[in-house]
């Protein structure tokens, strides 16, 4: 008998997969053929719809069956995640030779609701575009005691270990599971990438414990992965060295390695940071990074798995003054030498912009700069610099810019990333699994953008939101979180500049917080003007790392978008944007729209009650407050700022501190 369908805990939200969704499956007759761990899931989900609907379901009738209204049909068992969908003779007919394609296609089902029994549909081929859709967990074991448990994390505490351990109950690692497939997510690493000493164990003495997440993912096709310490055969092993080309080190990992698979045979791979913000790595030993992945890489090997290998490295420890040093370039200057170097079963996993999940950045260079290199693409889908989950903030647009650059001019994003496109997760114990009940969306919209990285992004929020709250509410909240990213944009930091957070936390408005730090995120205003001059000619070189067109269209401020002119430029407050306003302008028009637009938002949520669960509106109530006092604290402090900085008053008399 296949398990059940995971139970939610009392008072936990069912996000995107709410009984209803399962309402036009759950009353038509199905038939399943096939067999296996994944498949047993499908069966569970039909199973249980039928159950409240008054559906029925049969597992491998043979000939002269009734007639069916759905057909999920397992031809294979290749492990593929493809299925074919066809809707023909007032039959819906699903295929696929791998299990977890037929659950996909299960949830393809799902998602067209009462669309999927109506009509005729020729026959089409679904699978993904990228073979790997992954989440990282930036989850502490023990609760650490300046990040708390989850670094950047807010949405409560670890899905996956509480009290130091992992949670002895798994049914909600189940039912997230569920969620993740039901988007198409397949991978998850389960602990943060900044590995401390009681994590550092979960690779070996501790791998049961692992083992035990993995097998509550397992039936929803998700593959558990594990960040390891690049010191683990000196922190674990008792060796003097881990120097990637020191024989007993490669012994080292090999055995680890072996072991972890004997646990988990699926286990999908390490995560790795190295030689970033403090973390260990083969630079001690004076190696490369090819040298420290192909190590890990050469373990992983015979069993499948992959390495993730981090390109976030930088001088975290950069003197101001210093004019020369650019963040930006970092990633560029440390790997692109690389290219070629990276065995085949290592993924360089790069941040999407060059410094550090900013509301606005250019696409990273290093981006189809590594032609011979295997890249995974990582985006944050936790909202670290951009409203931290209480702020109403929806990524999609974003990403879908990201992931359709044209890197070269045609090559776009979403076709380079062939080790995957991965996000920090954003989701933990909290009811609403996101903080914000709307952050679900961001969940939702990175699993269908990895799917299909060219996908409509508001065609995925329109699905999201009929999956979640049903057809009632949605022009309000497609009015709410559709331009919420640019809403957020406009009252914090202008025109590309980044940063001026709060140091540490990084929430809310502190302009100069990091401006005399030596964390390399500067954005230079003084009297006259604003910005990083990141050009070939007169700045840090930064420009001529892209490709052309772009290298020479962010050259010249006169080729800059407006909305990265100061990631790239340092201008004068007076210097005029294709926009036809003045830097300055611009800065006091968007911070007093941006408020404005908040003010609109909040309305609107408020006129949902009654139209939403009320439990969702009552968390909503509380995190617009909270956005609108804080987008009003950064309208004020940065207008105030750049006022004082530059004297130049606001066209539109408007009140500025
Ligand atoms: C950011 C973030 C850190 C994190 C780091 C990373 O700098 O603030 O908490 O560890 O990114 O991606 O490794």
């Amino acid at each position: 008998m296949p398990l059940p369908v995971p139970a939610l805990p009392e008072g936990v939200d069912p996000a995107w997969l709410p009984p209803d969704a399962f309402r036009a499956v759950g009353t038509r007759r199905t038939l399943i053929r096939g067999s296996g761990l994944l498949v047993d899931s499908a069966h569970a989900e039909v199973a249980e719809a039928c159950a409240r609907f008054g559906g029925r379901v049969v597992r491998d009738a043979g000939p002269g069956a009734p007639p069916y209204d759905l057909v999920l049909e397992l031809r294979g068992t290749d492990g593929t995640e493809a299925f074919t969908y066809v809707r023909e003779g007032g039959r819906t007919t699903v295929t696929a030779s791998g299990q977890a394609g037929l659950l996909y296609g299960l949830f393809h089902v799902v998602r067209l609701g009462e669309d999927a029994f109506t009509g005729e549909r020729p026959q089409e081929e679904h699978r993904p575009a990228l073979a790997l859709r992954m989440l990282d967990h930036w989850d502490n074991v023990a609760v650490h005691p300046v990040m708390g448990q989850v670094e950047r994390g807010y949405a409560g505490g670890s899905l996956f270990w509480q009290d130091g351990r992992a949670r002895g109950d798994l049914e909600r690692v189940r039912a997230y599971g569920r969620l993740l497939a039901a988007c198409g997510i397949n991978a998850v690493a389960v602990n943060n990438v900044n590995v401390h000493d009681t994590e550092a164990h979960l690779l070996t003495d501790r791998i049961g414990e692992v083992a035990a997440i993995a097998g509550a993912l397992r039936p929803y096709g998700i593959r558990t992965h594990l960040s390891v310490s690049f010191a683990a055969p000196m922190v674990l092993g008792g060796l003097p060295t881990a120097d990637p080309l020191d024989a007993s080190v490669r012994a080292w990992w090999a055995g680890a390695t072996a072991r972890v698979y004997e646990d988990i045979e699926d286990f999908g791979g390490y995560v790795v940071k190295a030689d970033s913000e403090g973390q260990p790595g083969p630079f001690a030993y004076g190696r490369s990074h090819a040298d420290g992945a192909n190590l890990l890489a050469a373990a992983l090997e015979p069993y499948g798995g992959t390495v993730h290998w981090r390109a976030f490295v930088y001088d975290h420890r950069q003197d101001w003054r210093d004019r020369t040093t650019d963040r930006a370039r970092a990633a560029y200057d440390h790997f692109v030498p690389l290219d070629g170097e990276f065995a085949s079963n290592a993924v360089l996993q790069v941040k999407h912009g060059p410094m550090d999940f900013q509301v606005r950045e250019p696409v990273s260079p290093l981006i189809g700069a590594m032609p011979r290199t295997r890249l995974a693409v990582e985006v944050q889908a936790s909202q670290e610099y951009t409203g931290q989950q209480r702020h109403v903030c929806w990524l999609g647009p974003m990403w879908s810019e990201v992931l359709r650059f044209r890197v070269d001019g045609e090559t776009e994003v979403g076709s380079l990333a062939r080790g995957g496109l991965v996000a920090v997760s954003n989701a933990g114990d909290d009811p609403f699994w996101t903080g914000h009940p709307l952050a679900q969306a961001n969940l939702y919209t990175f699993g269908r953008l990895a799917w299909r990285p060219d996908a409509d992004p508001d065609g995925v929020l329109d699905e999201w939101i009929r999956l979640t709250f049903g057809t009632g509410p949605a022009t309000g909240l497609r009015a709410v979180l559709d331009g919420s990213w640019r809403t957020y944009e406009k009252y914090t930091a202008p025109l590309g500049v980044g940063f001026m957070v709060q140091p540490g936390h990084h929430y809310g408005p502190s302009v100069d917080g990091y401006e005399y730090s030596p964390w390399g995120t500067y954005h230079f205003a003084d009297r006259d003007g604003v910005g990083v001059d990141r050009s070939a000619a007169t700045g840090t070189g930064f420009a001529a790392q892209y490709a052309k067109p772009w290298c020479e269209v962010y050259e010249s401020p006169d080729t800059c978008p407006d909305e990265q002119l100061l990631f790239f430029h340092h201008v004068s407050y007076d210097h005029v944007l294709h926009s036809g306003k003045t830097v300055i302008q611009h800065i006091y028009d968007t911070h007093f729209e941006g408020v404005e637009e908040v003010e609109e938002a909040r309305e609107v949520w408020v006129s949902l009650a009654g139209v939403i669960d009320p439990a969702r509106h009552a968390r909503g109530v509380e995190r617009y407050e909270e956005q609108l006092r804080s987008a009003r604290e950064w309208r004020d402090q940065i207008n105030s700022y750049f006022f004082r900085k530059s004297g130049v008053p606001d066209a539109q008399g408007r009140r500025i501190y």
